[in-house]
């Protein structure tokens, strides 16, 4: 069967934390979007490890598989496999052949294009890491695909098609000089074939890439465990998210199919975790109705969200939680719960349950709030709008609950639901009556024994 994790929220909700407490019991772990944007930490016999295309479960000794909805940047990959054999583990990750390759060129593109709209206040606050413009070009049909590494003909091919093009988007659209650029090689047909024909080498030569429906499909059928393991989050979503303050991929339900080639069926009829994370985090712009403060990470054309309310607050739970950016360091921003929000993600990926997170974090204050519904246009709303511009100006309904005391997490978690806080309990049940779903997880702490586990989905 399958197990598929979402990220309920905007990213960072701590899905790298349950795909791995779910980890023993699953045989391959894949990820079906996404690239290098994302940002695991995983914590394994006390090492920390900060893993971006490695699939988590990869540490722990299980089949890691990269699925054709993937963007993967070799370069990032080798590193972090290298980096992970040189602290003794040995990941044994395959990448589909259908999966689109993120080059040079599509880091440089998505700097240029960030700066251009910044100009306007437009920028997304990507993670510079060239996912737009990969998704761009395979959606362009001008793409590089993993298969095409291993074929040199083929590899020279496309690169002396798509490689003009994005020189003369360089040079004619945007005014800039090849050559002015840091990294001028990154638009040289010759250079880019090289490297990339020897990535294609090593990845013949260690046997890693595959057909990721075939492959997924015959470990089911073997009675195997697969976990599909998504990266971002719902509201980053290019369909269902904040466009244009998204991804540009599906991190909801409906991608773990496309992006692995097993079919709908297949997938729904596995379980659905949604993770939720107990407040608000986001990196990169766009609105968000329970920002608390506003200082870090202004957000272009909507300054009024939340501007400097609950500074200290957001502080206060930046600090504790430790919320800053695992691939670019930076501050998150930080809000209240979105009971709107997860009403949305709960619909578009249908979760069979949740795992709320960071029930920790929020210790020791005297009063937590969540965002009960919106008010827009003096209407109430229970769900999130379609448009940006809307949910940009719903208001927030806030509910309040009492807070609940710092606690031995580690014994909490040891000793299973019944030790929480009764005011963490009142939280945990508000929310699973609202999305009608049940905590299936409860995240106290960043180990991985800090988890409360009410049930196990395999
Ligand atoms: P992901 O991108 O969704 O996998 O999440 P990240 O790894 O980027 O961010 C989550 C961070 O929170 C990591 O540093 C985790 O170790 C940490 N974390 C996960 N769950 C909990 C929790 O319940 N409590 C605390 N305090 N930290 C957690
Ligand atoms: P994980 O898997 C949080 C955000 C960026 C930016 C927008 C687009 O760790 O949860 P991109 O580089 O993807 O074109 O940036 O999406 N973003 C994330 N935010 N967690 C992530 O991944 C993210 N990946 C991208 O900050 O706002
Ligand atoms: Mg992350």
């Amino acid at each position: 069967m399958t197990v598929t994790i979402v990220g309920s929220q905007l990213g960072d909700e701590g899905k790298g934390g349950i795909v791995d407490l779910y980890g023993d019991d699953v045989d391959v772990v894949a990820r079906y979007q996404g690239g290098d944007n994302a940002g695991h930490t995983v914590v394994h016999e006390g090492e920390e490890y900060k893993l971006s295309l490695v699939p988590s479960g990869a540490i722990r000794g299980k089949v890691g598989v990269l699925g054709n909805g993937c963007v993967v940047n070799p370069r990032t990959l080798f590193d972090e496999i290298d980096t992970l054999q040189d602290r003794g583990l040995d990941p044994d990750v395959r990448i589909a052949e259908r999966a689109h390759v993120i080059l040079p060129f599509h880091r440089v593109l998505d700097g240029i294009e960030e700066e251009v709209k910044s100009e306007s206040d437009q920028e997304v606050g990507t993670t510079g890491r060239g996912i737009g413009p990969t998704y761009e070009d395979k959606a362009g049909r001008r793409g590089v695909r993993v298969g095409d590494l291993l074929d040199p003909d083929v590899l020279r091919e496309r690169l002396e098609y798509v490689v003009p093009q994005k020189r003369a988007v360089v040079e004619d659209v945007y005014g800039l000089d090849v050559d002015d650029l840091e990294d001028p090689d990154a638009l040289d047909v010759d250079a880019l074939f090289e490297e990339f024909r020897d990535f294609g080498r090593r990845f013949e030569a260690e046997d890693m890439t595959v057909n990721a429906g075939a492959f997924l499909s015959a470990a089911i059928d073997e009675g195997q465990n697969v976990m599909l393991e998504g990266a971002q989050g719902t509201i980053i979503d290019i369909d269902h998210g904040n466009y244009p303050y998204v991804t540009s991929s599906n991190p909801t339900a409906g991608g773990a199919a496309t992006g692995t080639g097993l079919s709908p069926g297949v997938v729904g009829g596995g379980e659905i975790i949604g993770i939720v994370k107990a407040y608000l985090t986001r990196v990169g712009s766009g609105p968000l109705p329970t920002e608390l403060g506003g200082v870090v990470g202004d957000t272009p054309g909507y300054d009024e969200q939340g501007e400097g309310e609950n500074e200290e607050l957001a502080n206060y739970i930046r600090e504790e939680g430790g919320e800053y950016g695992t691939v670019t360091g930076r501050p998150r921003r930080v809000g209240w719960l979105d009971l709107p929000m997860l009403r949305h993600s709960t619909r578009v990926s249908g979760f069979t349950g949740i795992a709320i997170n960071h029930l920790d974090v929020l210790a020791g204050l005297d009063e937590v709030k969540v965002g009960h519904t919106y008010t827009l246009d003096g209407e109430e709303l229970a769900s999130m709008p379609a448009t940006t511009e809307q949910w940009a100006r719903c208001e927030a309904n806030v509910r309040s609950f009492d807070g609940w005391p710092e606690a031995d997490w580690q014994a909490v978690a040891d000793e299973g639901y019944d030790a929480l806080p009764e005011n963490a309990k009142a939280y945990v049940e508000y929310i699973e009556d609202e999305l009608d779903t049940p905590a299936y997880a409860i995240g106290v702490g960043p180990g991985r024994g800090e988890t409360i586990v009410r049930e196990q989905p395999f």
